[in-house]
């Protein structure tokens, strides 16, 4: 693995040419009451170093005679350690992860200038940390001064996020193991809950299973806070007070997915919470499911990123207007985003070290960017019609029996040289699937 960081810092000082890159370790933060956060490491730091402590920053250069790559880290001190955990030091850090140069933390100020004052420009992202922003601030505002006299230094600075998304984009074979595992276990996680569940679990209870598992096999834990949300609560997008019994007739919305070595996998399922559904959740699943598919289609090396999106929104269009859900011409509805009353987020995002992960969609000309082999991508649609749902003027009124229904598909695709492949097909997507109604209907 360390020849693959070697190589990524490779790619991004041949990016920078005379420039320099300074990257900040993810600084601990406070729960509540000198309680910290668990230490989750910056995504362009680890990808970059794979140095998972706080206290740090990596300088990537071309511009010093030496030292390419620089580590500046928390120094041992057996004290600390016993409170907050082990360090690997200045000493172990420059043979382990192959820095030219490892200084202490306490001595940026000072040792940082020599690797910048040459640059042509800085690459910086300004962060969670205020008082490190001022300080690159400071120092650049000092080689301003210095610049016109000395003639070197770096004229702007650039944001080092931006810089990192056309790497972390395309996914390397040992990144894709990682999110194999991930989605694995996830698979894992969701076959378990969708046989498990009955009307009268609490959802918490639910959450509580996918979570163990998560924990049991190995994966770090939630990549993000799981939503299990039976009936109404699907509607709630970022639903995760997980509190509610589950009750039969209702649909339960399951979106929960592990982080497995800093890798993440991002799934979400809708299936009946008993051995039945209404029809008109039969109805909107299909739709759903349908979009879906079409969706997937448009997952291909060469189109652009918001194609997918595109057809999910048309099939979902269509469909609402077939069912007398909406009203209108479909594509003047969907220029209008009349489609967003029932469908209100994007089709999907990136997946990899960031659940919603780097990569430019969009180029400064408006273009979108294609999918490239290598790209890990989320499709997710879905349909959610509010118990309070109150239609737009001009707009149908709906029937009682829609209200509260909130269904989302969400699998996690590796688009390929020639195609795409869905990595979550291990978790079915049959609403007649559940072992339940198949065991019922013997
Ligand atoms: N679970 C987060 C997302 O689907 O984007
Ligand atoms: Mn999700
Ligand atoms: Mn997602």
């Amino acid at each position: 693995m360390q020849s693959e960081y070697r190589q990524r810092r490779q790619a991004v000082l041949k990016a920078i040419g005379q420039g320099t890159a300074i990257f900040c370790s993810a600084p601990m933060a406070v729960m509540h009451n000198d309680v910290d956060h668990l230490f989750r490491q910056d995504s362009d730091f680890f990808y970059l170093t794979g140095f998972n402590e706080p206290g740090a920053v990596a300088v990537l250069t071309s511009s010093h005679d030496e030292h390419k790559f620089v580590l500046f880290v928390q120094p041992k001190d057996k004290e600390k350690e016993t409170w907050s955990g082990y360090r690997t030091g200045v000493e172990a850090a420059k043979e382990r992860y192959g820095a030219d140069e490892v200084y202490p933390i306490d001595e940026l100020d000072e040792k940082l200038t020599p690797y910048v004052m040459k640059a042509s420009r800085l690459y910086y992202h300004f962060g969670r940390d205020r008082a490190f922003n001022d300080r690159v601030i400071s120092l650049w505002q000092h080689l301003l001064r210095k610049m016109t006299k000395k003639g070197e230094g770096p004229v702007a600075i650039e944001d080092a996020k931006l810089l990192m998304q056309q790497f972390r984009r395309v996914k390397s074979p040992a990144e894709l193991e990682k999110i194999r595992q991930a989605i694995a276990i996830t698979t894992e996680a969701h076959n378990t809950a969708r046989d498990m569940v009955r009307p009268g679990l609490y959802e918490y209870e639910i959450q509580a299973v996918i979570e163990n598992i998560f924990r049991r096999e190995g994966a770090l834990g939630p990549a993000y806070p799981s939503i299990v949300a039976g009936g109404k609560n699907a509607c709630i997008l970022h639903y995760v007070e997980n509190n509610q019994p589950l009750q039969d007739g209702d649909l339960l919305l399951i979106d929960a997915g592990c982080a497995y070595d800093y890798y993440n996998a991002d799934i979400t399922r809708t299936f009946p919470v008993g051995d039945r559904c209404s029809e008109e959740q039969r109805i909107l699943y299909d739709l759903v499911l349908q979009a879906q598919l079409a969706a997937i289609e448009q997952v291909q090396p060469g189109l652009p990123f918001n194609a997918f999106h595109d057809a999910a929104t048309k099939v979902i269009t269509a469909g609402l207007v077939e069912l007398g859900l909406l009203k209108g011409d479909v594509d003047k509805l969907i220029e209008e985003k009349k489609h967003k009353a029932f469908f209100m987020h994007g089709t999907g995002h990136f997946l990899g070290l960031d659940v919603h992960d780097a990569g430019i969609l969009r180029n400064l000309d408006k273009t979108w960017q294609p999918f490239a082999p290598g790209n890990v991508v989320t499709v997710e649609p879905g349909i959610y019609i509010s118990p309070n749902y109150e239609p737009e003027e001009g707009q149908p009124v709906i029937e009682d029996r829609w209200h509260g229904i909130g269904i989302r598909i969400e699998d996690d695709l590796l688009v390929t040289e020639t195609g795409h492949e869905v990595l979550t097909s291990g978790v079915p997507k049959s609403l007649d699937v559940s072992t339940k109604a198949l065991a019922a209907s013997h």
